[in-house]
């Protein structure tokens, strides 16, 4: 059985201390801050992570979802080494590694015929957009409540708006931007929709078609915990983006070389005409890409639309990717068969032992990915979370929070937010789930019991 630990975070507290004396919050992005838990980093290997005072975890983080391979993937950093050693770290001109790392991608993704490569996903994602616009003649994106895709001023709109204090009721295609300093105007430019509702779609596109230059969906909403797609849904967006002459841009960043290599649009079968990469292209080293049908890209091939970046396809970032993508072109079947049988060990074991110790809750699961939504007292009776609104009404976030900290005194970590999802990497073994699950069902017991002797269950 996990034992609880006593958990001590003095050293990561008094560096934490040390880093906000120059690092404003003391952290370089905001998705990271969580009061109260001030974690420091010391080293990863595989599956697991020490922090500054010798805490061992496993980890399902995984760095915001690169990890892929685990931490310190022997094979990817070697290259990126020797890559680095022998041949320097940027360059003014394309060389071998752009068609090694652009041959292999356009094989392994269908929806990708020419691709250009970014430095983070916030990037790519304002790249697409911006194509969307330009190959269409039109000014506005529909992006999803609840969705993610970077931080930018033009995207980072209705992320996770508090909805119902003033629209108890109904849907907002009004944008809600998501951080002060955002220019109002730029509201002019979105259109919010909510994910898995056909009829919703159906109305902005009869209101606004003719505006409308693409939709941008995360294939399987994975901002909002993990919701994927109802049967059908893509295929319905595809459909309509095509009937209204716009153009559907999945953002992959999570999704993609996670739930199969060839990301969603391989899961699912429905092709986007734009998608944008992230994460686990480079398991750790920091890379990014968007890409599309030759017929959209067309316009990156001639120059017509403004794409670039200083770091773009540098020789850290392509040595990483050739190596992942040709692991996974090699070991796909070991890979996947591995990723997609200890992730669904692990979310659907994590929900029953939850249930069985008296903490109601949906697991939602797809392969790789997952998240746990702990009921809270009052929530619709529903066995699955189809949208953000969805989401919001029925989840508890101080059961979340209680169990995040007693999975931590039994050495298991996941992103402490309650709409972040859960990864997990080629390196977790056997070993790994069954220790997890064990400290779930030690952690959800004593977490229900606090609950009853605070009167709250
Ligand atoms: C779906 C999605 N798109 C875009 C981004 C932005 O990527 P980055 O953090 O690399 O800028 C993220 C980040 O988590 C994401 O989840």
């Amino acid at each position: 059985m996990a034992q609880e630990r006593p958990l001590s975070l003095d050293k990561s507290r008094a560096m934490f201390d040390r880093i906000a004396h120059s690092i404003a919050g003391g952290e370089s992005s905001y998705a990271r801050l969580k009061k109260g838990l001030e974690l420091c980093f010391e080293r990863g290997e595989g599956s697991r992570f020490w922090d500054v005072d010798g805490n061992e975890y496993i980890d399902y983080s995984l760095g915001y979802g690169p990890l892929i391979f685990g931490h310190n993937p022997k094979k990817v950093t070697e290259a990126v080494v020797q890559a680095i050693t022998e041949r320097g770290s940027v360059a003014t001109f394309p060389y071998d590694l752009d068609y090694q790392v652009g041959e292999q991608l356009v094989r392994m993704v269908p929806g990708v015929d020419l691709i250009r490569f970014a430095n983070s996903g916030t990037e790519a994602t304002m790249a697409a957009a911006r194509l969307a616009r330009a190959y269409t003649g039109r000014g506005k994106i529909v992006q999803m409540e609840g969705g993610y895709h970077g931080f930018s001023d033009t995207h980072f709109w209705s992320s996770h708006p508090e909805v119902f204090a003033e629209n108890p009721k109904g849907y907002t295609e009004v944008p809600q931007p998501a951080s002060s300093g955002i220019p109002a105007g730029y509201a002019d430019a979105l259109l919010i929709g909510q994910y898995n509702d056909r009829e919703n779609m159906e109305a902005l596109f009869a209101a606004h078609g003719d505006d409308i230059a693409a939709v941008l969906v995360e294939p399987i909403q994975a901002n909002t915990g993990i919701i994927p797609p109802e049967p059908g849904y893509l295929e319905f967006l595809r459909e309509i983006t095509k009937r209204h002459g716009a153009l559907l841009i999945f953002d992959e960043v999570i999704t993609g070389f996670r739930v199969a290599p060839g990301g969603a649009q391989e899961l699912y079968g429905v092709l986007p005409d734009i998608t944008t990469f992230a994460k686990a292209l480079g398991a750790g080293f920091p890379i990014a890409a968007f890409g599309g049908s030759r017929e959209v890209m067309g316009m990156e091939e001639r120059n017509e639309v403004m794409h670039g970046g200083t770091y773009t396809a540098n020789l850290i970032a392509l040595a990483a990717a050739n190596v992942v993508l040709t692991e996974m072109r090699e070991h796909r079947d070991e890979l996947w068969g591995r990723l997609n049988s200890h992730g669904t060990q692990v979310a659907l074991g994590l929900g029953d032992a939850c249930r069985e110790a008296g903490l109601p809750n949906i697991v939602q699961n797809v392969g790789p990915l997952w998240h746990i939504f702990f009921a809270k007292p009052g929530a619709p009776q529903i066995t699955k979370i189809r949208n953000y609104r969805e989401a919001l009404a029925y989840s508890s976030i101080d059961v979340f929070d209680r169990f995040h900290t007693a999975m931590m005194e039994r050495g298991v970590y996941f992103h402490p937010y309650h709409f972040e999802r859960w990864f997990i990497s080629t390196a977790h073994d056997e070993r790994d789930v069954q220790q997890t699950l064990d400290a779930a069902a030690d952690a959800a017991e004593a977490v229900a019991r606090d609950l009853k002797a605070e009167g709250n269950s």
